[in-house]
């Protein structure tokens, strides 16, 4: 049995902020951000509007594809960093519920950037049990409600959307579906990359939260970890799958910055018309990215079936990793 993907969906809230824009209430640059990053804008969800809602419209339009309805999912696991609820419950249950997905069970994934990529594995993986055919891995943000806007050096990197893609186990012949995952973490980066928020540590303890929960980056050591994280992740999927670079028609990386990339690809030697990049437009939408970038790819018919993509993630965790899918 294989494990199909048979439909994907994005939800992209309309409110698109341009650099220009960005720099009216942050004291930064369009010059600055696109030569240190690669970002020209970002989307950002209107008031009211919570990470299950964008999950919700990605998923809709993920089931109308797949051709699937809410009662047909057996599984549904939403990779976030930023929950409805810091905690508990479950984003995937406030989805579950929206969709109506009666049959469902329902998880959150929080690996970060590298959300979508875990939550892949963890689908496909409860996908092996008797009875369950059907899954939909949803990778849902709101950035811009953690984002530190008194921090112009992490403010302006992040954005907010989501996408999500319906799998199917099902009989295949021709060696289609998600092929290989190869995922790692470090955790001994934890603090280069984290949501500070209050923290209890004593019972009994009474007094108020002070401050709103925000990002916190450190962008050099997050910036090494991830060309080395990239880099090690193209070559364990290379070596577990037995494929060469050239057999691949994509290569769709985590969009942080364009110059982590740009330097594995220049290291593999990678033509750029076979990375796909749209951070120019998005911007890092953590757990989101992955899934964005590879439904642009079936949105602008650039993949076919039998097409073989690499995709992979890096992100707070430390957490990264990757995945091979023959369309
Ligand atoms: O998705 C999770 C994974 N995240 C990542 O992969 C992010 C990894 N890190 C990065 O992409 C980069 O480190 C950043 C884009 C975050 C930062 O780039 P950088 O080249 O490391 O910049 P920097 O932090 O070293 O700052 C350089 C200068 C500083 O000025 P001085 O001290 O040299 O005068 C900053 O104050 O740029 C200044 N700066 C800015 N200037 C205008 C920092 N942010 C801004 C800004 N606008 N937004």
């Amino acid at each position: 049995m294989a494990i199909l993907v048979t439909g994907s969906g994005a939800a992209i809230p309309g409110n698109k902020v341009t650099n220009d824009e960005l720099a009216k209430r942050v004291d930064t640059t369009d010059e600055w951000i696109r030569s240190h990053t690669g970002i020209g804008a970002r989307h950002f969800a209107d008031d009211g509007v919570l990470t299950s809602d964008l999950a919700v419209e990605a998923s809709l339009a993920a089931l109308k594809r797949a051709g699937k309805k809410p009662e047909d999912l057996d599984i549904i696991v939403v990779a976030t960093v930023t929950p409805d609820y810091l905690g508990f419950p479950a984003t995937a249950c406030i989805v579950q519920d929206k969709l109506g997905a009666v049959n469902a069970a329902a998880l959150d994934v929080n690996a970060g950037c590298t959300g979508f990529i875990y939550g892949l594995d963890v689908a496909a993986s409860m996908l092996a049990a008797p009875r369950r055919t059907t899954a939909l891995v949803i990778g849902a943000e709101t950035l811009s409600r953690i984002s530190d806007w008194n921090d112009r050096g992490t403010c302006v990197l992040f954005g907010d959307g989501a996408a999500a893609f319906v799998i199917e186990k099902q009989d295949d012949d021709e060696g289609r579906g998600v092929l290989t995952t190869w995922l790692r973490a470090k955790g001994s980066g934890a603090t280069s990359l984290y949501l500070s928020q209050p923290r209890r540590d004593k019972t009994f303890e009474r007094e108020p939260y002070e401050a709103p929960p925000a990002i916190v980056m450190d962008g050099k050591s997050v910036y090494m970890f991830a060309v080395k994280a990239i880099t090690d992740t193209i070559e364990a999927l290379l070596e577990e799958s037995g494929y060469k670079l050239e057999d691949f028609r994509w290569i769709v990386p985590h969009q942080a910055n364009a110059r982590i990339v740009q330097a594995a690809a220049k290291r593999f030697g990678i033509a750029d018309d076979h990375i796909y990049m749209n951070i120019e437009e998005y911007a890092n939408t953590s757990a989101a990215s992955v899934p964005l970038a590879l439904n642009d790819l079936v949105e602008k018919g650039l993949v076919h079936r039998g097409d073989l993509v690499m995709a992979m993630g890096f992100g707070a965790g430390l957490t990264y990793g990757g995945v091979i899918i023959r369309w």
